[in-house]
């Protein structure tokens, strides 16, 4: 079918292409999973990489570790990543979490800073469980896979649950936010070079969607 020929081309790129060196990507463990996803969520791969998710790590090792801490020495590590909501939320959740964070869509959902695909990113990259992801490349894929020009978050929602594989959610998600991040940019993206070219119901006008935001006056 198609779905299994742009799941195969989506790995077979993923697999020569894709950025396998994010240290996030090689562990299961649920809070180095859910800091990364709490980080990531306003900050750069490369900002975050380079110069705060190691560290972070090594000063709280542990979720246990965060909630023994002060929510001041939390702020005090987070220091240079902004947006400091993420770091009382952090410390909210792990209080409430109890060393262990929990496995289940409901449960993620009602702790603080949590949404729903930050939950979706715990439960597929940690407790790989089936769920898709829709941050801000994954819905821009979506968009010109479809053409859709300015898609709801509901729209996007069906059609991250529609084109998930299944077999190896783990892999398709951290590739499409790879292809977003490397191939369906969104300035001058690459068709030549896309696995899901051939697919691709935007491919002779990619920058039409979603449709560029009016700037209003
Ligand atoms: N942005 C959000 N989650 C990510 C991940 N796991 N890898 C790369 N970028 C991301």
């Amino acid at each position: 079918s198609t779905l299994q020929a742009l799941h195969h081309s989506l790995h077979a790129w993923y697999a020569a292409r894709g950025r396998h060196d994010l240290p996030w990507r090689h562990t299961r463990n649920p809070y180095k999973i859910y800091l990364s996803e709490i980080m990531l969520q306003q900050t750069q791969v490369t900002t975050v990489l380079t110069r705060f998710y190691d560290p972070f790590l090594a000063r709280f090792p542990s979720l246990s570790s965060l909630s023994d801490a002060p929510l001041e020495a939390v702020l005090e590590q987070w220091q240079g990543l902004g947006y400091y909501t993420r770091a009382r939320n952090l410390h909210a959740c792990a209080l409430t979490c109890k060393g262990f964070l929990p496995d289940s869509p409901e449960a993620l959902y009602a702790l603080p800073g949590i949404g729903k695909t930050t939950a979706h990113a715990i439960l597929c990259f940690a407790y790989r469980q089936a769920f898709p992801i829709l941050e801000a490349n994954v819905k821009r894929i979506l968009a010109r896979l479809n053409a859709l020009e300015a898609p709801s978050e509901k729209e996007l929602w069906e059609h991250a649950w529609a084109l998930l594989d299944r077999q190896n959610p783990f892999d398709y998600n951290q590739a499409l936010m790879d292809l977003g991040a490397l191939v369906c940019t969104a300035k001058n993206p690459s068709c030549a070079t896309c696995p899901l070219s051939f697919t691709c119901k935007g491919i002779h006008t990619p920058t039409r969607f979603p449709a560029p935001k009016v700037k209003k006056t």
